[in-house]
């Protein structure tokens, strides 16, 4: 990485400047060595190199809690960088939209996700869903979470709430894997581009024909009340719909994945904590909350700044690109006591707050893009950890499982391997 003049690294005396630089100097973000421990890396970045410039990035990199919040909220930090990031694989979407326009647009897709509507009509969607997976494994005594339950989970239901045939999973699993590699493509590999490319094209042969048909015989699911939904005369274009589920598939399911198999590799990591989940349920919000804080789905997002801003003693130049470490503010020593220990009765957890825009982690982001599914992904970890729990006695790490984590832009354990009694 290359250090920006006027930064405070650089104003430390000559001498603790060259022990400083041999002693405390953070690996490159695109390195294997990163992606091994992000979390020491990113407490020397927040220590030594607050705001940096990544040449091969094209991009500036922040990592305190406080430049991140505010980069979420102030508005001069604009998500223009999806029309580059996103746009050619999903097409034009909310993520990239501001003002009026990303308000109108909400308010058309976000009722769907509310709490009310959520437990109406969708939450016998996910307690199937849940179940009908685990019904796999729960005679055998053995599974790995991650590819037998959290990478099928979430895609199935955001499907079945579409109304989509989830025997096309496999198809799903595929897009969505490519749409991911395409927004983490920080090393600007031209086959992962491709491949992100193709995956517009077939996504959109795929689903515009559901979505005309849907039009004309209307039924009870998710993409229906898309197909009707209006605010203020503005209506969803078949274009505008499909985008939309490309988006749902992406966002929803490669997070909410991640997300179950962290909870329970840092559960099964620690036994007290687990045990006390287990007797007592309603600390599964707690569970998930100091989850997405201590290990969050997602470690980056983009921001492009519409005019010159100020940053961490360093000025973000107008019409730059900065990248928010959500990984490393979520671990600021400024903000949380004891950042690197996973305690779900941490005293500065709140999990009432947590799956609000009031939320104080910052997993799913803050402000106006605050993520639409968070209730729905709260649900899901809830019917989930839940069936599971009650399906699994005894549960417990396999031997010589390694739950360990992988990925820089989306990260999560690549398997949980687990063992339990079988009545
Ligand atoms: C633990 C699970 C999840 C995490 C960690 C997560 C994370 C995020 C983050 C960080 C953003 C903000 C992106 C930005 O500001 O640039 C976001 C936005 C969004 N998320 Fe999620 N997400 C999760 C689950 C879901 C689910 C289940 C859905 C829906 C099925 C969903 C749909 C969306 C949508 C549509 C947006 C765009 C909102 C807007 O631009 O106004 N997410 N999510």
């Amino acid at each position: 990485m290359q250090f920006l003049p006027n930064l405070s690294v650089i104003t430390r005396p000559a001498q603790q400047r060259s022990l400083m630089s041999v002693a405390r100097q953070a690996q490159d973000i695109l390195s294997p060595e990163f992606a091994q421990d992000p979390y020491g890396n990113y407490q020397i970045m927040r220590e030594s190199t607050p705001l940096v410039w990544h040449e091969a990035m094209q991009s500036y990199i922040i990592s305190r809690y406080e430049d991140v919040e505010r980069a979420f909220k102030d508005s001069v930090f604009t998500t223009d960088n999806y029309s580059w990031q996103i746009e050619p694989v999903h097409g034009r979407t909310i993520l990239q939209m501001s003002g009026r326009e990303h308000a109108v647009r909400r308010a058309l897709v976000a009722p769907a996700f509310r709490g009310k509507e959520l437990q109406k009509k969708f939450l016998p969607v996910i307690e199937r869903n849940s179940r009908e997976l685990i019904d796999g494994f729960r005679q055998t005594g053995s599974a790995d979470l991650v590819s037998q339950y959290a990478t099928r989970f979430p895609v199935n239901v955001i499907a079945d709430m579409l109304g989509l045939d989830k025997a096309d999973h496999d198809k799903f699993h595929g897009w969505y894997t490519a749409v991911i590699a395409f927004l983490g493509n920080l090393s600007q590999d031209p086959e992962v581009a491709a491949a992100g490319e193709r995956t517009r094209q077939e996504f959109a042969e795929y689903m515009l024909p559901i979505i005309q048909e849907r039009r004309a015989h209307p039924g009870d699911d998710l993409l229906s009340a898309l197909c009707v939904a209006e605010v203020d005369g503005t209506v969803m274009s078949d274009e505008d719909i499909k985008a939309f589920c490309s988006l749902l598939l992406a966002a929803g399911g490669e997070t909410t994945d991640k997300a179950i198999a962290s909870v329970f590799a840092n559960l099964l990591r620690h036994p007290d904590q687990l045990a006390a989940v287990q007797a007592d349920r309603s600390l599964i919000p707690r569970a998930f909350a100091e989850t997405l804080r201590f290990t969050p789905p997602v470690h980056m997002i983009m921001r492009q700044v519409a005019e010159d801003v100020p940053v961490s003693g360093g000025v973000i130049g107008k019409g730059s690109t900065v990248t928010c470490l959500i990984g490393s503010a979520n671990r600021d020593e400024r903000r949380y006591a004891d950042p690197d220990h996973f305690d779900i009765f941490r005293s500065d957890l709140n999990a009432v707050n947590a799956f609000s825009a009031a939320a104080d982690h910052l997993a799913f982001a803050l402000g106006r893009h605050f993520c639409v599914g968070a209730l729905l992904a709260k649900t899901e970890v809830e019917v989930g950890v839940n069936q599971l729990l009650d399906a699994l006695p005894g549960l417990r790490l396999a031997d010589e499982a390694d739950p360990s984590e992988q990925g820089v832009f989306t990260r999560g354990p690549a398997s949980v391997r687990v063992s339990f009694d079988v009545a």
